[in-house]
């Protein structure tokens, strides 16, 4: 087989003339092609078919090193392509050197070819070790140049022939080796441009879910902003609300008074006139006495109708004022816990003497970790005293319908939550429809039948606690199971200047 190899390079270098046609046709394929793998392999394969050369090489630089990117046999089909085998390492393991490393580093150093027509006979290198040990015949290592700029090397071996790279063949590698050379920069260009764009996509998705991200970020952000904006909207409504509540009570406290007094009055003067009857009743036939009398009787009743419901009313307005009370109570450092356990007793014990028959079980858990707060003492309680009253009247309520296996329950719980305290009130009554729930802070909102309860006390507590004390107070319940209002109020040491200022 090497035989029949060497006789065919022979006879064609006998009838070698330079094929333009050819030579053309080759470069036209090399440069036709982009991607740097089938350039090398193109280029590798029409060099060593073109050339006459029995294997070949194509070297590369990166970061100083030259590369082996293309390796050629003409007995062998397939070529081993950017495998970027450094020639240094085939230089480490001696047994396996490809190619004579001096003569790279020769023709890299001076960008000029060579051609050995028989390596270990003639010319510098036939003492290196590659020579002497493989005894290669002809030899053509030529640089790849573009625009004075070494790009590569071209490795060119025939150890069946000397002479085999005639001054023609030369020249043909040298015309392919300057195509290849634009076309191996264009290809490497081309991968950067890959390269870049992969990266760029990896950028734009990087940012695409950073972009992503923070919108969700900003989404939470206004979801917070909005729930904010709507408990503002609803502290405004409902100070308002107190306003306009504590507007009407002072301008109905007057004639209510009047009411009340001349109500009192005409009690009195009915008083007299039976007296007085009395003293007349010589004069008066028995009669027009009896028929006085029973005038007189209807008037004292209906004053004292207009006086008990003028004092309800009284009453009343008196809540309603409480929405505007001139002057702010006075501060002072009061232990939470114990004002809570004061308002429980107090509150039950009213229960209990409005009806005897009422029960409940009462569960405190009290956080010792509270310090004493700066507040209001008698506002609180207040506020504490109407929740407690409210989930009394509730489980009572609850307690009418499910007689058995119901055990009317209030819990009431304090705890030092990052400098604020957090009290609950917890009650497992009869809850409250979520249809009204919103409204139960409103003033004179009340499910209560007439007489048993005015609607204002939620209003005003939320007048204590937010407008008073800068605290916070909701409202969470399912009916016919539980209600739970929650207080929350900051911590304060000292007492505020505007405080003691309105003092
Ligand atoms: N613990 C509770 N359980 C059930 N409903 C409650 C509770 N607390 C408040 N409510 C509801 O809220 C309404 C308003 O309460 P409030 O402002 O204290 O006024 P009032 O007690 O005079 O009705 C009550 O009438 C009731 O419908
Ligand atoms: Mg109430």
């Amino acid at each position: 087989m090497p035989n029949k190899l060497t006789t065919k390079i022979t006879e064609k270098r006998l009838t070698e003339e330079l094929d333009f046609n050819s030579i053309l046709k080759a470069s036209q394929v090399i440069s036709g092609e982009i991607i740097l793998k089938n350039l090398l392999e193109k280029l590798m394969r029409t060099i060593i078919e073109n050339a006459g050369a029995q294997r070949g090489f194509l070297l590369l630089e990166n970061n100083s090193n030259w590369l082996i990117e293309a390796e050629g046999n003409i007995e062998d089909e397939n070529l081993t392509i950017l495998q970027s085998i450094p020639i240094n390492h085939s230089d480490q393991i001696s047994h396996n050197i490809k190619l004579s490393i001096p003569i790279i580093n020769y023709v890299a150093h001076t960008q000029e070819s060579i051609v050995l027509n028989d390596a270990s006979q003639e010319g510098k290198f036939t003492q290196t070790t590659y020579i002497v040990k493989n005894k290669p015949k002809s030899i053509l290592c030529t640089p790849i140049i573009n625009q004075g700029k070494l790009n590569g090397i071209i490795y060119l071996e025939n150890n069946l022939t000397t002479d085999a790279f005639t001054p023609q063949r030369v020249e043909i590698v040298k015309i392919l080796s300057s195509s290849a050379a634009v076309s191996i920069e264009n290809s490497r260009l081309y991968e950067q441009l890959e390269d870049y764009s992969k990266t760029l996509e990896k950028k734009v998705q990087l940012r695409t879910q950073e972009l992503q991200d923070k919108n969700q970020q900003l989404n939470v952000t206004l979801a917070k902003l909005k729930a904010t904006q709507n408990q503002i909207i609803a502290q405004e409504k409902l100070a308002s609300l107190g306003a306009l509540t504590a507007g009407i009570a002072h301008e109905i406290k007057n004639p209510l008074n009047f009411v009340n007094n001349f109500a009192e009055i005409c009690i009195e003067l009915t008083d007299e006139l039976y007296e007085e009857v009395d003293n007349q009743k010589d004069k008066l036939d028995q009669e027009t006495i009896e028929y006085i009398e029973e005038i007189l009787k209807d008037i004292k009743q209906n004053s004292q109708k207009i006086h008990e419901h003028g004092q309800r009313a009284d009453k009343i307005v008196h809540g309603m004022l409480m929405h505007s009370k001139g002057k702010p109570g006075q501060r002072k450092r009061t232990n939470i816990n114990n004002l809570l356990a004061e308002s429980v007793n107090l509150a039950y014990h009213g229960m209990r003497v409005q009806d005897p028959s009422f029960k409940i079980k009462i569960e405190t858990n009290y956080d010792s970790n509270i310090p004493e707060t700066n507040i209001v003492p008698q506002d609180i309680s207040r506020v504490f005293l109407n929740a407690i009253n409210n989930a009394c009247y509730a489980v009572n309520e609850k307690s009418k319908s499910y007689p058995e296996n119901f055990t009317p329950t209030l819990t009431v719980t304090t705890a030092n939550k990052n400098e604020e305290i957090e009290i609950v009130i917890h009650d497992n009554g009869k809850g409250i429809p979520h249809t009204v729930i919103d409204k139960v802070f409103n003033p004179f909102f009340t499910t209560k039948p007439t007489g048993q309860g005015t609607g204002l006390g939620l209003s005003i507590s939320h007048d204590i606690i937010v407008q008073g004390h800068q605290g916070q107070i909701f409202i969470d319940s399912k009916e016919n199971e539980y209600t739970e209002l929650k207080i929350i109020l900051p911590i304060v040491n000292i007492i505020s200047k505007t405080t003691s200022n309105n003092n």
